[in-house]
């Protein structure tokens, strides 16, 4: 269970110990606060008074734990946590970044989007290879996060890359992405990390111009759920002797289109889904640059 908190919110035991410390420490203070404050109301009705009651602790919580968190080191987790709790709610909206007017790209220089929903590792990776190149004929031109939460927010900032911040409902309609692409004059749009379904109209209007990254031998341990440490717990399991990466267009079905390139790596006794999803990773860094690199000479 403690694991799984760990996983879930990729931690380590010391700042989980710490949460789960702010957690308690932060409830109990709610329901102290809401306690002393309930009076001033001068409610007589018992139903009335647990109705204002939990209304009264609703809105002290987050900002007990809040204060909570400052003094465990945790600001940052809460209020992030707070943050996803609010956009699930619907309480928060999603930010939707209108990116500046697009960079003209000189020809015959090429532009990529990257789109990513989690750390965001593989899209820095790809930045850093063509910003690295002293032949500059390949851009990343846009960045696409469906998670105001992802690595890729701040690395837009750092890069200087305009952001498109896209809630799942927007994304699924497929009009607007189509609309950035064509805006932005996108000739590549990779997928590094990216959780949501690419609708079909997108899929239509790019064809052959998508393609995904999957840390796996597909079409072993692909589909949907099969992600992150999902996909390297499954290989575990299955007990395979390899694994690697695939690097696939993208079709209608999850982890499904055409392959591009398939690269293994042994899976060894003592490994741990982490261990392998690091020895995975390389290759992803490795290959994916090289492979966008090829595919757009
Ligand atoms: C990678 O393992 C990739 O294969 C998969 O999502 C992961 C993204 O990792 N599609 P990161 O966010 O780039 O580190």
């Amino acid at each position: 269970m403690l694991d799984k908190l760990q996983k879930k919110w990729k931690v380590n035991g010391v700042q989980l110990a710490l949460i789960l410390c702010t957690f308690a420490i932060g409830g109990s203070l709610t329901g102290y606060i809401g306690r002393k404050l309930m009076p001033f109301f001068g409610i007589e009705s018992k139903i009335l008074w647990l109705v204002v009651y939990i209304l009264l602790i609703t809105i002290i919580w987050p900002m007990a734990v809040v204060v909570v968190s400052v003094f465990f080191g945790q600001y940052k987790f809460f209020s992030a946590y707070l943050k996803k709790m609010g956009l699930r709610m619907g309480l928060v909206k999603h930010p939707m970044v209108p990116p500046p007017v697009p960079a003209k790209k000189e020809e015959p220089m090429k532009s990529i989007a990257i789109m990513a929903s989690g750390k965001g590792s593989n899209a820095q990776n790809i930045i850093d290879y063509f910003h690295s190149q002293t032949e500059k004929r390949i851009m990343v031109g846009l960045l696409i996060s469906n998670n105001p939460m992802a690595g890729l927010n701040a690395i837009a900032e750092k890069e200087h890359i305009p952001l498109l911040s896209i809630s799942k409902e927007s994304f699924a309609g497929g009009k607007i992405l189509v609309e950035y692409l064509k805006n932005y004059n996108i000739d590549l749009i990779v997928l590094a990390g990216f959780l949501l379904k690419v609708p079909a109209s997108v899929i239509h209007f790019f064809p052959d111009k998508i393609i995904n990254i999957h840390p796996a031998l597909l079409p072993l341990h692909g589909g949907k759920g099969m992600y992150g440490h999902h996909v390297h717990e499954a290989v575990l399991n299955k007990k395979e002797t390899q694994s690697g990466i695939t690097i696939h267009y993208v079709d209608e079905a999850y982890d499904h289109g055409r392959f591009i390139l398939q690269i293994t790596c042994p899976v060894l006794e003592t490994d741990t889904p982490e261990l392998l999803a690091q020895r995975v990773k390389q290759l992803e860094h490795e290959h994916y640059p090289k492979t966008i690199e090829q595919l757009l000479q």
